[in-house]
């Protein structure tokens, strides 16, 4: 009778240890599957090609706009009369984009000439130097983009950085000393006191175009 009491329990228990088993069997499988199917799930939720083309477009769209109009008035009024284009149609420019694009486009450099519009954050920053280090080994300036998903403050974002490099017809604004008339230098003086974004040459990186969308 007892050997039938504890042949009787080792059955419940074998019972048990397989309904156990299949508990614990079930979500490791599940997450076995999960985690295997997770690249292919992120990159469909995510869409970064789609992110990276559109962000490609709107950082093009930006520059482009930026240099119509900065050319057109300089042809018109010379350099002097241009840094209105800078101060006062560029960050037009940049919000109707943003607006548009549903994402924020706009420009940040290392030696910022206006702090309260162009000055990089952390990542922006880093992505920065890297650039410079980049064009530093032999890459072309208007070939360099970054893109990347990151975590910031629990919220998760898509981010892109596009170099902007320095031309020749930057020069008159942000070049040498010498490049730059004495006219243009006092202008400068009084609408930016703390202007740090001059010395630059021809071929170096003047900033980036940077683009941030939460998702
Ligand atoms: C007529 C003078 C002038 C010319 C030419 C000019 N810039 Fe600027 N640039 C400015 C001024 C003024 C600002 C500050 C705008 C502001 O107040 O936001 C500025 C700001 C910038 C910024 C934003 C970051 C910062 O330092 O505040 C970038 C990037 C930039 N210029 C790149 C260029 C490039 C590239 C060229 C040539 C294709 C160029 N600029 C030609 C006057 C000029």
């Amino acid at each position: 009778m007892i050997s039938g009491i504890f042949s009787r329990l080792r059955e419940r228990r074998g019972c048990h240890r397989k309904a156990i088993s299949s508990w614990i069997g079930r979500p490791i499988l599940l997450h076995a599957l999960l985690l295997s199917a997770a690249p292919s799930v992120l990159a469909a939720e995510l869409n970064t090609d789609a992110m990276v083309k559109e962000s490609r477009v709107y950082a093009g769209q930006l520059l482009g706009q930026v240099s119509d109009a900065l050319a057109r008035e300089y042809k018109l009024s010379g350099p002097l009369r241009s840094v209105v284009v800078c101060k006062y149609v560029v960050p037009e420019l940049s919000s109707a984009i943003s607006r548009q694009s549903g994402m924020r486009v706009t420009r940040v450099s290392l030696k910022v000439r206006n702090p309260l519009t162009g000055m990089p954050d952390a990542f922006e920053s880093r992505l920065l130097k890297q650039f410079d280090q980049r064009a530093a080994k032999g890459e072309k300036p208007e070939k360099i983009e970054h893109w990347e998903v990151v975590n910031e403050d629990e919220q998760r974002y898509f981010r892109y950085m596009k170099a902007i490099p320095v031309k020749d017809f930057c020069l008159a604004c942000h070049g040498p000393n010498a490049s730059i008339s004495t006219a243009l230098k006092a202008k400068l003086r009084s609408e930016y006191p703390n202007d740090q974004a001059v010395d630059y040459r021809v071929g170096q990186i003047r900033g980036a175009i940077t683009i941030k969308k939460p998702i």
